[in-house]
C-alpha cells in the first residue's frame, strides 16, 4: 500500500508545484486539448513519451500497445489515430520504438508466450518479410535492434496506408509521420529518417484517392 499512497503523495506534490509556477494552468488545459502531435510508442515502462522529450500535459496524444504496432484492424489504435488526425487536427504522427524491445525479442524466438503471441505475430511478418538480412546478423542484441527498426518502418508505413492519414492528405492537411527508435542504453532517440508527407510517397497498391 506505501507505493500506492507515495503516487498519491507525489500527484499532490507536482499539482502543487504547477499551479506555483501558473496558477491558471490547470483551468486552461481543462478547456484546452490541442496536442500538435500523436505518439504511437512500445508500452515499455522505461519510455515515459512526455518526459524523454520534454513535452508538458496536453502537448502530445499518445497511444501504446506491446511494440509499438500500428495493426490495420485494431480499432483501438485506428480510433485514437483518427480522434487525433481528424479532430485534434495534429501535424506529426511519431512511430517510436526502441532497443532492446522485449516484445521483438519474443517475435524472435521460438518458446510459447501464450496470448501476445498472437499480438506479436504482427512483428513476426516483419521479421518474415527480412528474414534473410536478420539471419545474416549473428548477434542477437544487433538482431533484436536491427529488428526495432524494421518494425518501426512497417508501422509507419501501416500508419500512412490508413484511409485517416489518405484522407487528411486528400483534404490538404498537412501531416508528416515519422519513425523514431529511443535507446535504453544513452536514452537518446534516433531519427530513422523515414518522414511521409505524401500520397505518391507511399505504394501505389495503397494508395487510395
Ligand atoms: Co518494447
Amino acid at each position: 500500500m506505501r507505493l500506492l499512497q507515495e503516487c498519491f503523495v507525489a500527484n499532490r506534490k507536482w499539482a502543487a508545484s504547477e499551479l506555483r509556477d501558473d496558477p491558471e494552468y490547470f483551468r486552461r488545459l481543462q478547456s484546452l486539448h490541442k496536442p500538435e502531435m500523436l505518439w504511437i510508442g512500445c508500452s515499455d515502462a522505461r519510455l515515459p513519451p512526455n518526459e524523454i522529450i520534454g513535452r508538458r500535459s496536453g502537448e502530445l496524444f499518445v497511444h501504446r500497445n506491446v511494440a509499438n504496432l500500428m495493426v490495420h484492424s485494431d480499432l483501438n489504435c485506428l480510433s485514437v489515430l483518427q480522434f487525433a488526425v481528424d479532430v485534434l487536427g495534429v501535424r506529426h504522427v511519431i512511430v517510436c520504438g526502441h532497443y532492446g524491445c522485449g516484445g521483438i525479442e519474443t517475435a524472435l524466438d521460438r518458446k510459447p508466450h501464450g496470448l501476445i503471441d498472437n499480438w506479436l505475430r504482427h512483428v513476426r511478418d516483419v521479421r518474415m518479410a527480412h528474414d534473410d538480412e536478420l539471419e545474416g546478423i549473428d548477434d542477437p542484441v544487433e538482431r533484436v535492434n536491427r529488428l526495432s527498426e524494421l518494425n518501426v518502418k512497417a508501422q509507419v508505413a501501416n500508419v500512412c496506408h490508413t484511409t485517416i492519414v489518405q484522407d487528411a492528405w486528400r483534404r490538404g492537411q498537412e501531416l508528416t509521420v515519422h519513425g523514431w527508435i529511443y535507446a535504453l542504453s544513452d536514452g537518446l532517440l534516433r531519427d530513422l529518417g523515414l518522414c511521409v508527407e505524401r500520397p505518391e510517397q507511399i505504394p501505389p497498391p495503397y494508395q487510395i484517392d
